[in-house]
């Protein structure tokens, strides 16, 4: 039995999307700038899948640019509203300290262009505080980039009160909502924002698609040049399969969704409860009452994470130890490390995410081999001490 919980570094494939993305793949070549039948056939299944994603975010289709993915959706935004902003004399962005890399190295690279930066601080909660947002908001500040959820603990930050800060100092406000599209509501108009970022892989949909949602008057400029596509906003054939995928992924998210969420939700806490209960030593990590219904982020006291996934993995069950990005590494999360925890905290942390092919079975399983792989661990690590004792 193989147990994934890593749905937050990617998911699988609804059946209904396969079906969708291999047909589309098979019978949908067209070019959609093509004027005739086969580009206009691909056109109009864009146009499908455009609706679709609307529809998931409650805005207009024509605000949708499709992309290949977050990462580009997330850079769109600031690179694009930088460069628009950057002949006005606005030339600060502000982000929270628990973006993804996608944001965080975005601000980077402006940085190293004369942008002025400001990486506003999180608390323990994992909850950005709006007034800490007011503190680093000025009159030259261009863009401010909240995440809607973090995608290592799932906290959702509050983004309408911090995009009203964002407005009130003529600043624009960009959301990443990565973690959040088809797991819980998402209203851009609700939210204030006027950019808003997802991706396809996230809610049971195919790699290699995004989008974002730029409210309609505000000032972009595309990052890739070329031809009209995407109205001007972005440049480059579209990926048709991806994109039809997403419109189906999207559909799918729209209408299991508050059934789905209470569904995981529970199987979250029965996860959370039963490790806190079985487990002693383990704590959960940032603020449990606000946070998408997926998502725990659990810390295993005198347990290195590296270690303990790498074990469980043996087990067949798959879990991370921060974003995907940083895996593979053993560098602590700075999410983590943002939020002011102890490097042991940081380094003996594990996020255990759910979604749609979960089950209690899974759950009960892991809440069954979990005490003793961590028991076990703690002896080797207390033995290797009691070595180095000896030895040194
Ligand atoms: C919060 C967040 N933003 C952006 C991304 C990047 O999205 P993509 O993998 O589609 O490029 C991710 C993916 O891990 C994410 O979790």
């Amino acid at each position: 039995m193989r147990i994934y919980l890593d749905y937050n570094a990617t998911t699988p494939l609804a059946p209904e999307v396969v079906d969708a993305v291999v047909s589309t793949t098979r019978e949908l070549f067209g070019n959609a700038s093509s004027v005739h039948h086969f580009g206009q056939q691909a056109k109009g299944a864009i146009d499908d899948a455009r609706a679709a994603v609307a529809a998931l975010l409650a805005a207009n289709p024509f605000e949708i640019v499709f992309t290949s993915g977050g990462t580009e959706a997330d850079n769109l935004a600031i690179r694009g509203a930088a460069e628009a902003l950057e002949a006005t004399g606005r030339r600060h962005l502000v982000a929270s300290a628990i973006e993804h890399e996608a944001v965080l190295n975005t601000l980077k690279a402006l940085a190293r262009r004369g942008w002025r930066t400001t990486l506003v601080p999180v608390g323990q909660t994992g909850i950005v505080e709006p007034g800490r947002v007011r503190e680093a908001v000025g009159d030259d500040t261009a863009l401010v980039s909240v995440m809607h959820a973090n995608n290592e603990i799932g906290t959702i930050q509050p983004i309408a009160e911090i995009a009203a800060i964002a407005h009130e100092r003529g600043a624009l406000m960009h959301t990443d909502a990565v973690q959040t599209v088809g797991k819980i509501p998402v209203d851009v108009k609700a939210l204030g924002v006027d950019l808003l970022a997802c991706s396809a892989h996230k809610l049971n949909g195919p790699k290699g698609a995004g989008a974002l949602w730029v409210k309609s008057g505000t000032r972009m400029q595309p990052i890739l040049t070329g031809g009209k596509h995407e109205r001007n906003r972005r440049a480059g054939t579209e990926n048709i399969p991806a994109l039809v995928g997403f419109g189906v992924a999207a559909r799918l998210a729209a209408a299991k969704m508050p059934a789905e969420a209470a569904r995981v939700g529970a199987l979250r806490d029965r996860l959370e409860e039963g490790i806190l209960r079985q487990v002693p030593g383990t704590v959960v990590n940032g603020a449990r009452e606000s946070r998408v219904p997926n998502t725990t982020n659990i810390s295993f006291e005198r347990v290195e994470a590296e270690s303990l996934l790498i074990a469980l993995d043996l087990q067949g069950i798959a879990v991370s130890t921060g974003s995907a990005c940083s895996s593979g590494t053993l560098e602590p999360s700075h999410v983590l490390r943002a939020m002011g925890f102890s490097a042991h905290r940081t380094q003996t942390s594990l996020r255990f995410s759910l979604g749609l092919f979960s089950t209690e079975a899974e759950v009960d399983r892991v809440i069954e081999v979990l005490p003793a792989i961590v028991e076990k661990l703690r002896g080797l690590t207390k033995k290797t001490r009691q070595a180095a004792a000896i030895n040194g």
